[in-house]
């Protein structure tokens, strides 16, 4: 053999020393490790029970892998580039500590089907991970939600004050967009976990395998319909940083709304010393930068996904190197996912908001008008009329520089002879949202009710159950 490489019968020369090191894997690939170990006990128990090896053989290999897993966890295990990827790092190891059993491994498989196993091993995980991850975060919010269940704030259209409506409501609304990134993630599951192994390299194997053997061991659901499909589909590494993306574009919008409502000019929440951070100039500075880096890496999250696309955009069947390529985007994009999940969580727990501030803040801008405007409705006047009536009303406050609220009852019913005693109530910011009193609604009762409901959901989810 004119190479040392794993592959190297066919070649009378080295490998490049620049494509060496261009085409290595294994400085990020070595994060599949304990992935691939289990696929190789795997494929090594199926080929035993099959007698396409020995029993000793299978025996040895799979002590041998055990040494070599202790080795990567104790980081005694030594990474060479020269052997290209994981796989064969690997490979090499095991047959230098076994010797002829260890060639025996790779007996009706190929890494191309050996890699997709590991991958769909990591993502699968990876889901759990951020699913259990996602559920932290929906909790902790819950706990604030209820807290803040009565507290009144600014609702807000095109960021003007539209509508009062209660703390807690816009934290489930935030819970809401984190509830459906959870049933994506376990949607995308189903598909993530389904064995590729046994496609070989592209064709299949002429051996006689058991592949729903080699399956079940891993944990599988199902084996994949077609060997060529089975080593070239990246779709589940797309749907899970589709996935992510999805996810962390819902956090750079919590993280927005914490970053505006922690500046001076809205007041609204502290966002607790051990999560932000100083100015090296400016001594007073308190800033939200965890809140803005969670936003910033949402760009990431992104960016990853469209590459992923155009990874696989007109790649021909089967597997191509190209695929090499899907690694770094995923790992990145799970372990981003991970850190603001995590970090926001934390942020979540510690912040306290200013009440005063954020009813004062809703009681500006004629926030209740819309109640007065269906007031009148109640009493017999159509809607469009109503909308100009209370918009005339509007227009006097803003001639006295008053809040539509502060008007006197004469003076309402200036604008129409509707208006009596009770509708001082109604223009009330407690009177409006504990009007809005249905399923999805903002009243104090209906927040405290979703709650209820959002923390059994939780509870169901974490043991598996339907979503
Ligand atoms: N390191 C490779 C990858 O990540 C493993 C598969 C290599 N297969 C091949 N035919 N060169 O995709």
């Amino acid at each position: 053999m004119a190479t040392s490489k794993l592959w190297g019968g066919r070649f009378n020369r080295g490998t490049d020393v620049a494509v060496e090191a261009f085409t290595a894997s294994e400085h990020f690939d070595r994060r599949l490790a304990t992935y691939d170990i289990a696929g190789s006990r795997a494929h090594a128990l199926m080929l035993a029970a099959q007698g396409v090896i020995t029993r000793d053989d299978c025996q040895a290999i799979l002590q041998g892998l055990d040494s070599i897993e202790q080795e990567i966890a104790e980081d005694r295990f030594e990474w060479q580039a020269s052997l290209e990827d994981v796989h064969m790092n690997i490979e090499a190891r095991l047959t230098a500590l076994v010797g002829e059993p260890g060639k025996r491994l790779h007996t009706a498989r190929s890494r191309n089907d050996q890699v997709a196993t590991d991958l769909r091993l990591f993502t699968r995980d990876a889901i759990d991970q951020i699913h259990s991850d996602i559920a932290d975060l929906r909790r902790a919010l819950l706990d604030v939600a209820e807290r803040e269940a009565e507290t009144i704030m600014p609702g807000m259209t095109h960021m003007q004050s539209a509508q009062p409506v209660t703390c807690g409501h816009h934290l489930l609304a935030w819970c809401a967009m984190l509830d459906r990134d959870a049933q994506r993630l376990r949607d995308c599951r189903r598909r993530v976990n389904v064995s590729p192994l046994g496609s070989a390299a592209l064709a299949g194997t002429g051996f006689p395998i058991d592949r729903e053997h080699s399956a079940r061991a891993l944990g599988f659901d199902s084996v994949g319909a077609n060997s060529l499909d089975g080593v070239s589909d990246r779709d589940f590494v797309i749907e899970f940083c589709s996935a992510t993306a999805l996810l962390s574009v819902h956090l750079s919008r919590m993280a927005e709304e914490l970053v505006l409502w922690s500046s001076q000019s809205f007041g609204y929440v502290d966002l607790g010393d051990g999560f932000c951070t100083g100015s090296s100039i400016m001594p007073q500075k308190k800033n939200p930068d965890v809140a803005e880096l969670i936003r910033g890496k949402s760009g990431r999250a992104v960016g990853h996904l469209v590459a992923l696309l155009m990874l696989m955009k007109g790649q021909p069947l089967a597997y191509n190197r190209d695929n090499q390529e899907d690694k770094e985007p995923l790992f990145d994009s799970v372990d981003n996912a991970h850190a603001c999940l995590q970090v926001l969580t934390g942020m979540v727990a510690q912040m306290t908001f200013d009440r005063s501030r954020m009813r004062e803040a809703a009681a500006r801008g004629h926030s209740t008008a819309t109640d007065l405007a269906d007031y009148l409705v109640k009493k017999g006047m159509a809607f469009r009329d109503a909308h100009e009536a209370v918009g005339s009303a509007v227009r006097l406050a803003e001639s006295k520089g008053v809040e539509l609220a502060m008007l006197s009852l004469t003076e309402l019913r200036a604008v129409s002879e509707l208006i009596e005693e009770d509708a001082l109530e109604v223009l009330t910011l407690e009177g409006s949202v504990s009007s809005r009193d249905h399923r999805g609604g903002t009243s104090p009762r209906q927040v405290r009710l979703a709650i209820q409901e959002a923390r059994s959901a939780i509870a169901a989810q974490a043991k598996g159950g339907k979503e």
